[in-house]
């Protein structure tokens, strides 16, 4: 009986370091959304493709500007900040990564975020940082569903115009914001407010109308 055990114990260590490592990798979605994203990104960058001599088959949690858990097995961060990328089609597929929780895409050349990625990135349970600072975003600010774990926002120095009004009124947990150097106008958007989180707001070099006093206490 004893000598059995003894001749077992091996084998069992050997297969849970085995089911360790294969755990350990990421799931076939996320490998597969990176996938996609490198395709688009080496079509839309060219020579400047960050991951030149990145193997594309390689874990993702390699490549530059990727981040995962401690032991791989998720991916949690995408910072993408001066890729030269100028087209917006591969954000949706990062939302595809479900255990997402901060998504920089700062200085590079996006005019656009596709609508796409607000409703299946606003299912993201866990994401807390969006950053689309530095890029060349048209038009109005998007219309925010989902998202109830947001803590910050970052939309400055971008081109978006019109009104901040009720666009951000879903985003439950937003402690900072800033949409700094765009050209909102209207008013300050008094529903501000209620976000009694709030502790850093940033709406410098816009076309806001006077806003002495319009927003309330709580922010510091
Ligand atoms: C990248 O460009 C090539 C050549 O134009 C094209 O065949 C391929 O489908 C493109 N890949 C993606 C992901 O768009
Ligand atoms: C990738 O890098 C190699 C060596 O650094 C260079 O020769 C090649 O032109 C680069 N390819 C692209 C598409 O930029
Ligand atoms: C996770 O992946 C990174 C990048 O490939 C690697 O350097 C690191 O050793 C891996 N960590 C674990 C626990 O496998
Ligand atoms: C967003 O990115 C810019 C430029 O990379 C950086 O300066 C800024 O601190 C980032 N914002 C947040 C909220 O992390
Ligand atoms: C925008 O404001 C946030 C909050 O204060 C700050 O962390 C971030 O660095 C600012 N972004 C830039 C580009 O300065
Ligand atoms: C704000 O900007 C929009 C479009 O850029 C314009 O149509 C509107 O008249 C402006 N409103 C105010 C109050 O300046």
């Amino acid at each position: 009986m004893q000598a059995t055990m003894f001749v077992y114990l091996p084998s069992f260590l050997y297969l849970s370091f085995f089911s360790h490592l294969v755990l350990s990798q990421l799931p076939p979605n996320q490998i597969n959304a990176m996938t996609k994203v490198y395709d688009l990104l080496q079509n839309d960058t060219g020579s400047s493709f960050v991951w030149n001599g990145t193997d594309k088959t390689s874990t993702p949690c390699s490549w530059k500007g990727v981040s995962c858990n401690s032991d791989n097995s998720s991916l949690t961060k995408v910072t993408f900040s001066l890729f030269s990328i100028s087209s917006s089609e591969f954000l949706p597929f990062i939302c595809q990564i479900d255990t997402l929780e901060s998504l920089d895409v700062s200085q590079n050349f996006l005019s656009s975020i596709p609508n796409e990625f607000i409703t299946v990135c606003g299912g993201i349970s866990g994401l807390k940082l969006l950053n689309f600072s530095g890029n060349k975003l048209e038009g109005f600010l998007p219309t925010f569903t989902g998202f109830g774990k947001l803590e910050s926002l970052d939309f400055s120095f971008n081109d978006l115009k019109g009104k901040v009004d009720l666009q951000l009124d879903g985003l439950n947990s937003l402690k900072s914001l800033n949409l700094s150097s765009n050209m909102f106008n209207g008013s300050v958007p008094t529903s501000l407010g209620k976000f009694n989180l709030l502790e850093e707001l940033h709406l410098s070099a816009n076309s806001f109308e006077d806003c002495r006093g319009s927003i309330s206490a709580g922010i510091r």
